[in-house]
C-alpha cells in the first residue's frame, strides 16, 4: 500500500519522516515512475495528474492546499474520497494575515503609504474598533478561526455563510437575506469564500454598492471571485476607501495591471496562507487513520457543494 507525493521535495522529506515512524506500513513515495499503480491508495498533490486513472485502487485524493477548486473534481472517480487540507499551520497563518489585513485599513495604512510616498505628513481622523464593522464571507474552518483571532480587538463581528452558522460573539447571518444585511452593515467586508460556481465573480459592483460608502475589502479567498475592475473602479470612485489583495486571477498579475500602483491597494503574491509541512504531515495521517477506522477524513468535500 502506497502514499504518492506529488509536490515539492522540501515539504516531502518532513512527510516522508513522518509517514515513516507514523505509519510504517504504508509505503511513501515522491517518483510516480516508480511506484506500482495499483499500489497507490492515497495520494496529495497541487493538481489532478492526467495519468490518475491508473491509480485503480486511489481510495484518497488529497489537496496540498486549503482549496480544492484547482482540481476537475468531475475527473476524479466518484469512490475516491477528495480531501482539503486542514491543518493548524494554515489556519494559525491566516488568522495572522487577516489580522493584519483587518487592522492596516482599520488604522488607514494604504492611505500613510501614499502619503509617505508623496512626502506629506498629514493625520487622518482615527476610528474606534468599536465603530469599524467587520463581515466576514465563508464561516468554514478559516473565517471562524478569524473571526475568534478578531475579537480581542473590540470589532463588532459578523459572519456570513450559505447555511446557518452559530459562532460566539458573531452575529451570524446566511442566505440571501443574510447577505444583504451583511453587506449594509460591514465596513471592513473579509472574502474567505471557496472558489465554486456562485462564488466566481462574487465580489463585484453590484455587491461593491451595497457596502457603506467608504468600506474595505479584505480578500484572501481565490482571484477568480473578484471582479478586478470593479474594485478599482469602486475604490477609484471613492466608495471603496481601500482593499488589501492577496489573491488575483490570473496569478501573477499582469505587467501594467491597475492593482500594481493602486494607492489605495496592498497587494501581496498569494501568501497570506501556505500549507506547513510539519502540522500538514500530521493532520494528512490522522485523516489516513480516521478513514482505516471507517470515519471520514477532516476536510472531506462534498462534491455536490463543490467544496
Ligand atoms: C492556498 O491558497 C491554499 O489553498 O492552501
Amino acid at each position: 500500500m502506497t502514499f504518492l507525493f506529488n509536490s515539492d521535495a522540501k515539504r516531502g522529506a518532513t512527510f516522508a519522516e513522518t509517514f515513516a515512524r507514523e505509519l510504517p506500513d504504508i509505503a511513501f513515495s515522491m517518483d510516480p515512475a516508480s511506484v506500482e499503480p495499483e499500489a497507490v491508495r492515497y495520494l496529495i498533490t497541487w493538481t489532478v495528474p492526467d495519468d490518475l486513472a491508473r491509480y485503480r485502487n486511489l481510495e484518497i485524493l488529497f489537496s496540498i492546499g486549503a482549496g480544492i477548486d484547482q482540481f476537475r473534481i468531475d475527473a476524479v472517480p466518484a469512490r475516491v474520497k477528495v480531501v482539503r487540507m486542514v491543518e493548524d499551520g494554515i489556519v494559525r497563518m491566516m488568522q495572522e494575515y487577516a489580522t493584519l489585513a483587518v487592522l492596516a485599513l482599520h488604522r488607514d495604512l494604504p492611505a500613510y503609504l501614499d502619503q509617505q510616498r508623496r512626502d506629506i505628513w498629514q493625520p487622518i481622523q482615527p476610528v474606534q474598533a468599536a465603530e469599524r464593522r467587520i463581515g466576514v464571507l465563508g464561516l468554514g474552518m478559516l473565517g471562524s478561526a478569524v473571526l475568534e483571532r478578531l475579537q480581542p480587538f473590540g470589532f463588532p463581528l459578523s459572519g456570513w455563510s450559505r447555511s446557518p452558522r452559530a459562532i460566539g460573539g458573531v452575529r451570524c447571518l446566511s442566505g440571501a437575506e443574510g447577505l444583504d444585511t451583511l453587506l449594509a452593515t460591514t465596513d471592513i467586508l473579509v472574502c474567505l469564500l471557496p472558489l465554486t460556481a456562485e462564488t466566481r465573480g462574487f465580489l463585484n459592483a453590484e455587491l461593491f454598492a451595497r457596502l457603506p460608502a467608504g468600506a474595505a475589502l479584505v480578500h484572501v479567498g481565490r482571484g477568480a471571485q473578484l471582479d478586478h475592475q470593479a474594485l478599482a473602479d469602486a475604490l477609484d470612485a471613492g466608495h471603496l476607501s481601500g482593499a488589501v489583495v492577496d489573491v488575483t486571477d490570473p496569478e501573477p498579475l499582469p505587467a501594467g495591471h491597475a492593482f500594481w500602483n493602486h494607492p489605495r491597494i496592498l497587494l501581496t503574491p498569494h501568501i497570506a496562507s501556505v500549507t506547513q509541512a510539519e502540522t500538514a504531515a500530521a493532520a494528512v495521517i490522522a485523516n489516513i487513520k480516521r478513514h482505516r477506522a471507517g470515519l471520514d477524513p477532516i476536510g472531506l468535500v462534498d462534491r455536490s457543494r463543490g467544496y
